[in-house]
């Protein structure tokens, strides 16, 4: 049931705010202001090193996880999507926590990897939507993330859970090496609980954006930017884009522009730009500045000091509230969200059955 919602995809989007926090809630102790696990005697103290496997938005889940996992837990990560890690050699020691993140718990390909990693001794942890899959069962950590049915092709609520738990994950993960105080774990926690109002915030923005949808619309080709963890929120953006509206999209980490996809940029290629104010907003906006001073459209998603410091030149932005660095991967998904499903709108596509799609990928 679509509710009073035009699309499955739309339904998902608005959720957020209430299957984020409904899934914080099995890994936040508000009160006591500490982060827990679902299975609390799990521990995670002798993990060495950790590898994430997963396909498609979730595998985009899994590389923001990298960042945080490094930075917290100063834990090295190896990051691969499932086709490839299967046929590969990856080299797995013992120790390791290998990952597996799922909306659907049934990927081919994610089964496939999550079963070579056990024969190579790992311990599997499995980020997973549905609690009877396949991935559930099999795994030794079992790390629920509570979206409730996605029905839409495109991915969008069963994403920001992934995120959401993730998150959670790292802070435990630092937490069992002895890199996490108290009152750092409890800045944590109150981050993770600011989530909910933070998209609710972002989604307030929706109507602006479907005002602007008309720029990506009708363009060939669209390129997305980010830095740090807005880095894997270019590459869901553009998978968003291309799975629903069928433009063409890449995201890019924005400093890998100047080495080749610069020389793309004219006039008729839309740049979607994604730089929260932060300590890499400078770096992101000289790039941006590359694009704009060859013609290229940008249109910036930002908070407002950002919107404010470099908005000027662009054909349009997108303010979002002002978030903590841990949680923007979670708020900036809506806006990126947001574009895609307004575009595909427009172009009247779609938007729940995508051509050639199948929400569960369970052949190789
Ligand atoms: O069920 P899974 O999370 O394992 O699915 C992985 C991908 O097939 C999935 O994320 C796909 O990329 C989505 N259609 C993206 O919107």
């Amino acid at each position: 049931d679509k509710g009073n919602h035009r699309h499955f995809m739309q339904k998902e989007i608005y959720e957020q705010p209430i299957v984020v926090a409904q899934t914080l809630r099995s890994y936040l102790q508000r009160f006591e202001g500490q982060i827990v696990l679902p299975i609390p005697e799990f521990d995670l103290s002798g993990i060495r090193r950790v590898t994430i496997v997963a396909c498609g938005t979730s595998f985009y889940a899994g590389m923001v996880a990298k960042y945080w996992f490094e930075q917290f837990a100063r834990v090295p990560v190896d990051l691969d999507v499932a086709s490839e890690f299967r046929y590969r050699a990856p080299v797995m020691e013992e120790g390791g926590l290998a990952l597996f993140i799922s909306q659907s718990g049934e990927t081919a390909d994610t089964l496939a990897a999550l079963r070579h990693a056990r024969s190579e001794g790992q311990t599997i942890a499995v980020v997973v939507n549905v609690p009877t899959s396949t991935m559930a069962r099999e795994a030794d950590l079992l790390l629920p993330t509570h979206a409730g049915p996605e029905i839409g092709v495109a991915s969008t609520k069963a994403f920001s859970c992934q995120l959401a738990v993730l998150a959670a994950l790292a802070a435990n993960l630092a937490k069992a090496k002895g890199r996490l105080s108290e009152s750092e774990e409890r800045s944590i926690v109150r981050q993770l609980a600011e989530a909910p109002a933070a998209i609710n915030g972002a989604l307030a923005y929706d109507e602006s954006i479907e005002a602007i949808a008309g720029v990506i619309a009708g363009a060939r080709d669209v390129l997305y930017l980010g830095r740090g963890t807005d880095y894997p929120l270019a590459l869901e953006g553009a998978l968003k884009l291309k799975e629903i509206s069928y433009i063409h999209a890449e995201g890019y980490a924005a400093g890998e522009m100047k080495h080749g996809p610069i020389a793309l940029i004219d006039e008729n290629v839309p740049v979607v730009v994604i730089a929260p104010s932060g300590p890499l907003f400078d770096k992101t906006v000289s790039n941006m500045q590359e694009v704009q001073a060859r013609g290229g459209k940008v249109l910036l998603i930002s908070d407002y000091d950002g919107v404010e410091a470099a908005g000027e030149g662009c054909v349009a932005t997108i303010t979002m509230p002002k978030v903590h660095p841990l949680i923007a991967p979670i708020v900036y998904a809506v806006p990126v969200q947001l574009l895609a499903y307004h575009v595909a709108v427009a172009k009247g596509t779609d938007v729940d059955q995508p051509r050639n799609l199948a929400k569960s990928v369970t052949v190789e």
